[in-house]
This record gives C-alpha cells, sequence and structure tokens, in this order.
C-alpha cells in the first residue's frame, strides 16, 4: 500500500483517519494510550506542512443523533494540551472546512453521520472531497468497513496507511508471518466460544498456547479436572480438546480459588486436582506462574492477549503480573494487544519493556484470525 511517510504533503488538504475511541469518564478522557498513539501522525503531517483535519469516531451512538455523551470534545481538549496549540473541533464539515496548511482541526464524530455506520457513498463522497490526501491510521476501525475507514478510501484522489496503521501491520506480520521460533501465545478471557477462532488460528502458528481465565477452566475440564463453580463452557471440552491435540497447551499445576467472585473474597492456592465443588478459580498459583514465566523467557516470539486472572484485585493479580514481568524480560519479540491487556500492561509497569502494543481490540483479533482488514484491504485496492 501507498505510505503518507512516502508523500509530499506540503500545502495539501489532508484527512486522517484516526481511533480516537477512548473511555471518557466525566468529560476526561481516562486512557489515553490510542491519543499518544496518533500523535506522531499527527505531527509528522504538520511538519510537512500539510492542512490537516483528523476524524474518529467515539463511542457507539444512535447514527445520525448528536449526543454530548458521545462527542470528542474531551479529545478535541486533550490534543490541544499534547500539541501546544488549539485544535478547534468542528461540527459542520460535509461541506467544506477552512483549515490552512500548517493548521489542524478536528471533526466531530463521524458516528454523527447518517451513512458512516453503513459505509454510503453518498458520505463517502464527502469526506473524499474535503481532501486532496487521505490517510488512513485507526488500525482498531480497520476491521469496520464504514464511510471514514474504508468508503472515503474508494473516492480520495489519493489513499494511503498512515505511520500508526504501518506500524501495526508490520509488528503482527513479524510475529505472525514468519516467527521467530520458539513462539508463545497467551490467550485468556473469560470464554472460549469469543476467542475460538483466535485460539484456532495460533494452534496453527505458535509452539505453545498458555489459556488463562474462563478458557483455562474449559480446557481444565476438558483434561478432566473438576473446576468447581468456575466459570467455563461444558459444550466447548471437545473443542478445547480438539486445540490441545494441535498445539501444546500447558495447563496449570496450581490455582486460587475463592468462594466468591469479589473484591473482598479470600484466596486460597491449591493444586489443581484439589478445586473443590464451590470453589471459583480466579488465577493460576504461583507454580504455575514460575512454569509460565520461565517458558516465557525461553521464547523468541510473544503474542499477548488477555490477563490470566481477575488481576482487577490484588489477590488474584499474581499471574498476570508475574507474566507480564517475563514477557517484559524475556528477550523475545513482544506483541500485546485487547483492552484489558493493556490495562494489565499498565498496572503493572511493564509497558517499554514489551515490544510492541497494539491499539485494536477487535482489529487486533482479527487480524490474528487471518481475517481481511476491510480498511487495509480497500488501501490495497487503491495502490493497484
Ligand atoms: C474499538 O474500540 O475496538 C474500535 O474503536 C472499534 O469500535 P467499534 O467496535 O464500536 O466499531
Amino acid at each position: 500500500v501507498l505510505k503518507m511517510t512516502d508523500l509530499d504533503l506540503q500545502g495539501k488538504r489532508v484527512l486522517i483517519r484516526e481511533d480516537l475511541n477512548v473511555p471518557v469518564k466525566d468529560g476526561v478522557v481516562t486512557s489515553d494510550a490510542r491519543i499518544q498513539a496518533s500523535l506522531p501522525t499527527i505531527r509528522l503531517a504538520l511538519e510537512k506542512g500539510a492542512a490537516v483535519m483528523v476524524c474518529s469516531h467515539l463511542g457507539r451512538p444512535t447514527e445520525g443523533e448528536y449526543t454530548e455523551e458521545n462527542s470528542l470534545k474531551p479529545v478535541a481538549e486533550y490534543l490541544s494540551k499534547a500539541l501546544g496549540r488549539q485544535v478547534p473541533l468542528v461540527k459542520d464539515y460535509l461541506g467544506g472546512v477552512d483549515v490552512q496548511p500548517g493548521q489542524i482541526v478536528l471533526f466531530e464524530n463521524v458516528r454523527f453521520n447518517k451513512g458512516e455506520k453503513k459505509n454510503a457513498d453518498e458520505l463517502a463522497q464527502k469526506y473524499a472531497a474535503l481532501c486532496d490526501v487521505f490517510v488512513m491510521d485507526a488500525f482498531g476501525t480497520a476491521h469496520r468497513a464504514e464511510g471514514s475507514t474504508h468508503g472515503v478510501a474508494k473516492f480520495a484522489k489519493v489513499a494511503c496507511a498512515g505511520p500508526l496503521l504501518a506500524a501495526e501491520l508490520e509488528a503482527l506480520g513479524k510475529a505472525l508471518d514468519k516467527p521467530a521460533r520458539p513462539m508463545v501465545a497467551i490467550v485468556a478471557g473469560s470464554k472460549v466460544s469469543t476467542k475460538l477462532d483466535v485460539l484456532n488460528s495460533l494452534a496453527e502458528i505458535c509452539d505453545q498456547l498458555i489459556v488463562g481465565g474462563g478458557i483455562a477452566n474449559t480446557f481444565l475440564a476438558a483434561a478432566g479436572y473438576k473446576v468447581g463453580k468456575s466459570l467455563y463452557e461444558a459444550d466447548l471440552v471437545d473443542t478445547a480438546k480438539a486445540i490441545a491435540a494441535k498445539v501444546a497447551v500447558p495447563l496449570p499445576v496450581d490455582v486460587v480459588v475463592a468462594k466468591e467472585f469479589a473484591e473482598t473474597a479470600e484466596a486460597t492456592v491449591k493444586a489443581v486436582s484439589e478445586v473443590a465443588d464451590d470453589d471459583m478459580i480466579l488465577d493460576i498459583g504461583p507454580q504455575t506462574a514460575t512454569m509460565f514465566g520461565e517458558m516465557l523467557k525461553a521464547s523468541q516470539t510473544i503474542l499477548w492477549n488477555g490477563p490470566v486472572g481477575v488481576f482487577e484485585f490484588d489477590q488474584f493479580g499474581n499471574g498476570t503480573k508475574v507474566l507480564a514481568q517475563a514477557i517484559a524480560a524475556s528477550p523475545a519479540f513482544s506483541i500485546a494487544g485487547g483492552g484489558d491487556t493493556l490495562a494489565a500492561i499498565d498496572k503493572y509497569g511493564v509497558a517499554e519493556q514489551i515490544s510492541y502494543i497494539s491499539t485494536g481490540g477487535g482489529a487486533f483479533l482479527e487480524f490474528v484470525e487471518g481475517k481481511v482488514l476491510p480498511a487495509v484491504a480497500v488501501l490495497e485496492e487503491c495502490a493497484k
């Protein structure tokens, strides 16, 4: 695909689609990772002398309806501070915007526009008419074929990939296409069903597949262990067996259990064979954490999606902490993605030591599943 870094943007009107879909509470951005990741692209476009228009969605408003809750106002305020200059939030932009080279504006939530979700040509043409160059940089939304991620690229004079999108594709490609071996993947989360495609895809690629959370409980049940009151999916036990037949899935030897799922719940370490009928498995045990940690330290490629315990409660956070630290200490090329994973990385302060942290949630998973990301596919079409 064509890349923004290869283009002369001097005096050009440049529309950049970012994924600035960040959590907001009481009008303030509560996690800025996605905004931070978009800053180098925005700064570069400004340095190159472009008239910069940035757009994004935020949340899932009813299409065509303005709500304050889904306004990008907090993001405009954040950007203004981060860039040290006023970033005006423009509400009416579809008919044309006054922005000069070296200046920047932020468009209000694209999902307030009729036709955005449906990827209507009429809207996409309006976006395209605003710019000389369209830059798709929103990796986190690349799995959505919407007006501002897909349609606009079809009609824009020039459509290219921004530096963040390019970096995401390169990092994920490095981990998945020809990974240095051994490769260890961690897939954790509450349900096998929501991560089934990811598990199946990684079973083909990695050497060891560490599972955690409710997913691990289903694998434990498949291996004949009692999981008590733990979250698990009885109907996916056979699926778990089939996955374990394709790739090494190391199982926990000890677990941390509690009688209830609560912040104040008392944590008890037990051998995996000792789980009682009224126990809930809420983390891997210390012996297991050490064992998995050693595997991670001895690997050359790591892909991490999902915390292995209920790390929001400290007494069930040790497993995730030990694995996060092992990934940090490992010489492997490591890539992490997914909302909960990023929260865990923040909590244990290992962001600097992870080779690449993806801004994608759903997009990250779909890429790992081997699915085509429509917003990337359209750039490939344009490049032909
Ligand atoms: C995300 O947060 O995963 C992306 O911003 C996409 O948001 P969506 O699921 O509302 O399309």
